[in-house]
């Protein structure tokens, strides 16, 4: 069994409560010297990779082909798919190393906005030549700032945070949409950092596998540190992943329900708190916990209505303000619903080609702009795309989501206008685009999540 253990309640014997309480720590690789045996051992671990033929299916190419073939994202399935396969990854780098403590570091892009150092040193496996950004740009706060990271751990439906559900086996053309997490730091990185990193091929580029540790620590601190259930919807929990190969290179089979074990019982990140304006007493790493986690919970979003700006062309250089008909008064309407009722933006992009840019979103705040703060109170998220040149020659359809709970709230007695806003992500000028359209909603919904808490 993935994660090397079935003991859920007293059955755990000496022997595996002890290999629990030493699992490998993913560290922050800020923390982490040029020489430190993680960076040295996950370079090692690269070179090996790159060693290995291609009939391996542990050779560095072949790992970054699972990516381009099978990933799952714009749904639910975002955060357990990309745990899976960054621990069976790790276990190859284990196995290749020799070093069965070793596990990723990760890339703390909210307090180090720069590319770390040591992914430009030219000697390192772990340098990359294909990157559009620079030793010297900064991701934005709009895409990883504190403000943006801590608004979105502050959701507390699984599906509002981490995306559309996704029935199980849905082979449907059905497009779900990314939730919040997937639309702004993730994509953000990913389009930041460029070349490879914006494609679907982007595990290529080491720093791939220190950004998804960040991403799968934001779930862990969200889901165990703050204690917010998943989804126990079987088509979440029983979906299965198959297109991954272990330590051995054999093929390999898990299920979303055991991925949420994994930094229970494989491995665990250093740090435990990640806001310093929330702080929050991580729950003892305990038998209840894991049953706790195990089981989830209901969690519904319902749609109770909806205001809908018809589809609009945007040239990718010019910021635009739109009314949203029917929108007088969302917050008074969203009051209306009671505790649970939440609000969010749904942005559906069509487009041919967009690379290293992203669009701000403001309701009410005409004049947002990218130096506006991320506290500005009609500030609602930034969307980034990702893969966006995977499909050349016609038009993408992506959608997005993010919460507006707080830019309604705040912004949104009379009239309501949605004003967005594009943004280089490359340091370059934008450049004007063809074919790009949006077709926007504001949404007011009721948020349940029954779980004893
Ligand atoms: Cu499947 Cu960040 O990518």
């Amino acid at each position: 069994m993935a994660g090397g253990c079935a003991c859920l309640a007293s059955a755990c014997t000496e022997k595996e409560i002890q290999r629990i309480a030493d699992r490998p720590i993913r560290k922050n690789i800020a923390t982490l010297s040029p020489s430190d045996p993680i960076v040295t051992t996950y370079a090692a671990a690269i070179s090996a990779m790159q060693a290995l033929p291609g009939t391996d299916p542990r050779n560095w190419h072949r790992q970054a082909e699972i990516h381009y073939d099978f990933c799952r994202h714009g749904s639910w399935l975002i955060l357990p798919w990309h745990r899976a396969y960054l621990w069976y990854f790790e276990e190859i780098c284990r196995e290749l190393t020799g070093r069965n403590d070793f596990a990723l570091p990760y890339w703390d892009w909210t307090r180090d906005p720069q590319i770390p150092a040591i992914f430009w040193d030219e000697s390192s496996a772990l340098f990359h030549s294909a990157r559009t950004a620079t030793p010297s740009s900064s991701a934005p706060d709009f895409t990883t700032g504190p403000t943006v990271i801590d608004n979105i751990l502050s959701e507390t439906n699984f599906i509002a945070l981490a995306g559309d559900p996704v029935a199980l086996n849905d082979a449907s053309e059905h497009r779900p949409a990314a939730g919040p997490l997937e639309t702004t730091p993730h994509n953000g990185i990913h389009n930041f950092v460029g070349g490879d990193m914006g494609t679907l091929m982007s595990p290529l580029d080491p720093i791939f596998w220190t950004h998804h540790g960040r991403v799968d620590r934001l779930w862990v601190e969200w889901n165990i540190l703050r204690n917010n259930p998943n989804t126990n919807d079987t088509a979440w929990a029983a979906t299965e992943f198959t297109e991954f190969v272990d330590r051995k290179g054999h093929p390999a089979r898990i299920s979303v329900l055991t991925t949420v074990l994994l930094p229970l019982l494989s491995y665990r990140y250093d740090t435990q708190v990640e806001s310093p304006t929330s702080p929050i007493n991580p729950p003892e790493d305990d038998d209840e916990l894991r049953k706790r986690l195990r089981k989830g919970a209901k969690v519904t979003l319902d749609q109770r209505s909806r205001f809908t700006v018809p589809k609009s062309a945007i040239d990718g250089t010019q910021p635009v303000t739109l009314q949203v008909p029917g929108g007088e008064n969302l917050a008074g309407k969203m009051s209306e619903l009671g505790t649970g009722g939440t609000a969010r933006v749904s942005l559906e992009f069509s487009y041919m080609s967009t690379t290293s840019f992203a669009v701000l979103v403001f309701i009410n705040s005409p004049n947002g702009n990218e130096k506006t703060a991320t506290e500005d109170p009609g500030f609602v998220g930034s969307v980034s795309f990702f893969d966006a040149q995977m499909e050349m020659g016609h038009n993408r359809t992506q959608m997005f989501r993010l919460s507006a709970v707080n830019a309604v709230k705040a912004n949104g007695h009379g009239p309501l206008e949605v004003t967005l806003v594009p943004v280089s992500l490359s340091g370059r000028p934008l450049e004007e685009r063809e074919n790009v359209e949006v077709t926007i909603s504001v949404d007011l919904l009721t948020s349940t999540v029954e779980a004893p808490r």
